[in-house]
């Protein structure tokens, strides 16, 4: 499902910057370009990253 819909910006690619590292929304726009243009994806691209971390809680403690 599309959560960035400027930037062609996936539930996937939000799980996978996750993966990669991001914690923030401002990692989620320097890698991916969320909220970059309009930002009406932010709370959604928030709510997919904060999903990332309640499914796998390594996530976030592995880069904070
Ligand atoms: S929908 Fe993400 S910047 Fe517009």
């Amino acid at each position: 499902m599309y959560i960035c819909l400027c930037n062609r910006v996936t539930e996937k690619d939000i799980e996978e910057a996750a993966s990669n590292g991001a914690t923030s929304l401002r990692d989620l726009r320097s890698m991916l370009g969320v909220s970059s243009q309009c930002g009406t994806c932010e709370s959604a691209a928030m709510e997919v990253l904060f999903g990332a971390f309640e499914a796998d809680p390594g996530l976030y403690y592995q880069v904070a």
